[in-house]
């Protein structure tokens, strides 16, 4: 989704904002924007393009002035052109608004402004918010007490960055189910969609809550309520620094997050003993629901595998979007877990609000954000900032997580399960190495296969959504049309349209006869892959099978055989990352920004 930031300090507020407008470039890359005061007058600067191209064109870090507001826009209302690049002004540019969110009511407030004759440029629904901020102030509000007028009147959601000539010396700021933090450094104090944006300058947060107005001075920031009343707000401090939202020697983002998975792995442990105080409270569960979108939605449906072979709970996984068809179910012996990277994606918090009836639990990796304001627990995934489009290492969290959770609910039950568990998630980051330092067979399959149109992605039981998640990573960032399937269900239809000219990537986990996961699935996935062989489709076989069935392949990627199906959803994903990074690479794109996607959707 959009991105926004405000600066008021006493460094070069153009550089300033660049610089921290660029660290959200994930958020969006259709248009960029700045503005700000400047002798008593709004300097505005904006086009459509990535940051770079327009900053080349406009000189974006070059715009005057003590202090400003910052765009990156993912179009929603109107197309990402000059004039609905944010930030938007009033008719005489006296105030300059950015906005992240969807003003749901803005026709029927644009209608009644136009009647009153205020003239609208963009097609966006966010320019009514700079227009209704002139008609408060010319009914007589302040600056402040207009921002409090005008969000009474807004329906729908947003995050906020205004200034006003009139009032030089504060940026001010609302949210409401859109994501904004406060960042407070000794060289001044900033507002911003996300964290990474103002690492470089503090670790110093608050998190205001929906509807609070935020003023932001040089020297400091203060809170009030919509009464106007102070508030006494928590400030905390961040754990990530500034290097870890930068690429590091890595020439893309994604790359830099594949290759940090290890590492996520062994922090992710780390919340073991936070995990199990969790489930300690959660005895009385009969019923799991996982809600989730996209990435998270796969880590999501893995954790059902899990709890249906390992516990006796019945367990569901509903897309956060189709929630609202799933709630008469609810009870308090029923677990929801939203699963979340961003913890703002809008249809998950929206299905969270409608859970309160049950007991919810987040899986989250963005410290404070809307969803773990929600739940009753949380468990934080602490994969550090992602900063790719397409998620990585938080799948690979999230997962950790997941695994750690169902082995908790499961320790009563099944001890083997628990023991066996914890020492294989123990050796994932090894695996993971081992098979990183492989990478050069992926590139070559890469290569082979960077213009063939079509890949289906096969597996069966635990690693099923891993399949999924391969086809997913390849969609999102090559546009190659890949779907994922149990390797069984192919013979029930796609079969048909399997020929020369697809690509099938087979996922087949070794078994292992001691696990307690034995059940046996790589012969039957081996059996299907003949099934496609035989309509001469191109196959890559995934395996770490160590006697496989390997002499009917087109490509072959071996891992560990200690790899066996138990944990391998885990490892395997890390190829399937891998290869999509590469044919990405080899077609000429750009991994980090694919089209059309936004690393965080914070509109239904
Ligand atoms: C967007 C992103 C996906 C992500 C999904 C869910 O579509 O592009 O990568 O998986 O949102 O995001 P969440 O933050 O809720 O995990």
């Amino acid at each position: 989704m959009c991105g926004i930031v405000g600066y008021v300090g006493i460094g070069k507020v153009g550089s300033v904002l660049f610089d921290s407008v660029k660290k959200l470039e994930y958020r969006g890359y259709d248009s960029v924007g700045i503005a700000t005061l400047s002798e008593g007058k709004i300097e505005l600067r904006k086009d459509n393009g990535k940051i770079d191209d327009v900053d080349k064109k406009i000189h974006l870090g070059d715009v005057k002035g003590n202090l400003g507001i910052a765009h990156v826009r993912w179009a929603t209302h109107g197309r990402p052109n000059k004039i609905n690049s944010h930030p938007h002004t009033n008719n005489d540019d006296t105030i300059a608004i950015v906005h992240n969110g969807i003003i749901e009511n803005y026709e029927e407030l644009k209608t009644n402004l136009i009647s009153k004759g205020y003239i609208f440029k963009s097609e966006t629904d966010s320019e009514v918010i700079a227009h209704l901020l002139e008609k408060f102030i010319n009914d007589g509000f302040d600056f402040q007490d207009s921002m409090i007028e005008m969000v009474k009147s807004l329906d729908g959601s947003y995050a906020i960055g205004a200034i006003y000539n009139n009032n030089p010396d504060e940026v001010l700021a609302i949210k409401n189910e859109s994501p904004l933090v406060v960042g407070l450094s000794e060289d001044g104090n900033f507002i911003a969609s996300d964290v990474p944006a103002f690492l470089k300058h503090t670790k110093k947060v608050i998190f205001p809550q929906d509807k609070e107005l935020i003023i932001l001075k040089k020297d400091k920031v203060i809170v009030k309520d919509l009464n106007g009343k102070i508030l006494d707000k928590n400030i905390q401090t961040i754990e990530w620094n500034e290097k870890m939202a930068q690429k590091e020697g890595y020439n893309h983002f994604m790359l830099k997050e594949i290759n940090q998975q290890p590492n996520v792995v062994v922090n992710t442990l780390k919340a073991k003993k936070d995990i199990e105080n969790i489930v300690s409270n959660l005895n009385d569960i009969n019923k799991i629901y996982f809600v989730a979108c996209g990435t998270s939605y796969h880590a999501a449906l893995t954790g059902k595998y899990l709890l249906e072979v390992f516990t006796n709970i019945k367990t569901d996984v509903i897309y956060s979007s189709e929630f609202k068809y799933f709630t008469n179910t609810l009870d308090e012996n029923t677990l929801t877990i939203f699963v979340s990277q961003s913890g703002e994606t809008a249809d998950t918090l929206s299905a969270i609000k409608m859970s309160k009836v049950s007991r919810t639990l987040a899986i989250v990796n963005i410290l404070g954000s809307s969803i773990t304001r929600e739940a009753d627990n949380v468990i934080y995934t602490k994969a550090g900032p992602e900063i790719g489009v397409a998620a990585t290492k938080t799948y690979l969290s999230q997962l950790v997580s997941i695994y750690l959770l169902v082995t908790y609910l499961s320790k009563n039950k099944n001890n083997k399960f628990y023991h066996e568990m914890i020492s294989q998630i123990e050796k994932v980051p090894r695996y993971i190495n081992d098979l990183l330092s492989d990478e050069d067979k992926i590139k070559e399959i890469a290569h082979k296969y960077k213009d063939t149109k079509e890949f289906f992605f096969l597996g069966r039981g635990f690693i099923y959504p891993t399949a999924l998640e391969g086809a997913l990573k390849l969609k999102e960032i090559t546009y190659i049309h890949a779907e994922g399937y149990p390797s069984g269900e192919l013979k029930h239809g796609p079969l048909a349209l399997i020929d020369e000219n697809v690509a099938v990537v087979v996922l087949a986990p070794n078994e292992n006869s001691k696990s307690i996961s034995n059940l046996d699935s790589y012969k039957d996935t081996i059996n299907n892959m003949e099934e496609v062989k035989s309509r001469a489709a191109k196959i890559i076989l995934l395996t770490s099978h160590e006697n496989g069935k390997y002499n009917n392949v087109d490509d072959l990627f071996t891992m560990d055989n200690q790899v066996d199906e138990l944990i391998s959803p885990i490892v395997y994903v890390v190829p399937l990352q891998l290869l999509s990074y590469y044919i990405s690479i080899y077609k000429g794109l750009d991994p980090d920004k694919p089209r059309n996607l936004a690393k965080c959707v914070t509109v239904k």
